[in-house]
């Protein structure tokens, strides 16, 4: 996978040789580029920002040096209805056939066929970035992430850049952040760590709250429950005993049981939605302060 960020503070980005993503970078299995947007200025003092037109507070990026970094960044437009990918990418769409006249020579190279491109523009005004949609980022050849600061970037840009590829205006959460950086971080961690090979397990990512679940998604829609490791017995806190059982069936049910009650304390909006359930589901629930409708019940 191929990742291009453009942003004004290029050493936000220092994370990403660290930890598995890092890892992946060093074998190649992801590029990233981190770009100054200061140097698609053309002014001595390096000019990204002025006031909003109709008045108010704050200030907004001027759309000259985001023009000038996505036409050197993006590929220019030969590219399919704004869909992201939900199959693996080997049942992705091609490009269309190339019908674009000869490019001028500035323009940047065409993408080998077949490889998706798609822009991502954090904001809190974006829709929200979910489990979902990373996962879906992660089957994208390559992404591009704008980071805007102030009160965001004139919105011409946006809408020229979705001329030419799919734009996505993406909030990683309902609070205001003091740019996109931090949120681009997120965003980049929960993609990557999706891409095969990254992950120390295989099927870790599954086992996640907001994972699809193993075994026919048996923990889907779940927050995952607690964990334990070696000793026993800490501080004179045992670890409960039916995972030392070696009961596999027994130990299915007693995560079950504790992923459901954390959802039920933490997360009621998902607890609401969950379906199908069993009787000791619903049994679970009830004693959580959840009761269960018989409506809601697996037949
Ligand atoms: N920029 C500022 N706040 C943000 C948020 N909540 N999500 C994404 N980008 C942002």
């Amino acid at each position: 996978m191929r990742v291009d960020i453009i942003t004004i503070f290029p050493g936000y980005f220092g994370p990403l040789g660290m930890s598995l993503i890092g890892k992946a970078a060093g074998r190649g299995d992801i590029e990233f580029t981190v770009h100054d947007l200061r140097s698609w200025t053309r002014d001595v003092h390096h000019t990204v920002d002025d006031t909003p037109y109709g008045g108010g507070p704050g200030m907004v990026m001027k759309p000259e040096p985001w023009g000038d970094a996505l036409d050197a960044i993006l590929p220019p437009a030969r590219h399919p209805p704004d869909q992201l990918p939900d199959q693996p990418p080997d049942q992705l769409p091609d490009q269309p056939p190339d019908q674009l006249p000869d490019q001028p020579p500035d323009q940047p190279p065409d993408p080998p066929a077949g490889q998706s491109v798609r822009l991502v523009v954090p904001a809190p005004s974006g829709k929200p970035f979910t489990q979902d949609m990373a996962a879906r980022y992660s089957r994208v050849d390559h992404l591009v992430f704008a980071c805007g600061r102030y009160e965001g970037i004139d919105a011409r840009v946006i809408e020229e850049a979705r001329a030419r590829v799919p734009v996505d205006e993406v909030s990683i959460g309902d609070y205001v952040l003091a740019g996109g950086e931090p949120a681009v971080l997120v965003m980049i961690e929960s993609i990557c760590r999706l891409l095969p090979g990254v992950l120390g397990n295989a099927e870790s990512a599954a086992d996640d709250s907001f994972g699809a679940g193993r075994d026919g998604a048996a923990m889907a829609g779940l927050l995952e429950g607690p964990v334990y490791t070696r000793p026993r017995s800490w501080r004179s806190r045992e670890v409960p005993p039916v995972l030392l059982s070696g009961d596999h069936a027994a130990i299915a049910r007693w995560r079950r049981d504790a992923a459901l009650r954390r959802t039920a304390e933490n997360r009621p909006d998902l607890a609401a939605r969950l379906e199908p359930l069993d009787s000791r589901d619903a049994e679970v629930l009830s004693e959580a302060g959840f009761p269960v409708s018989g409506d809601d019940m697996a037949h």
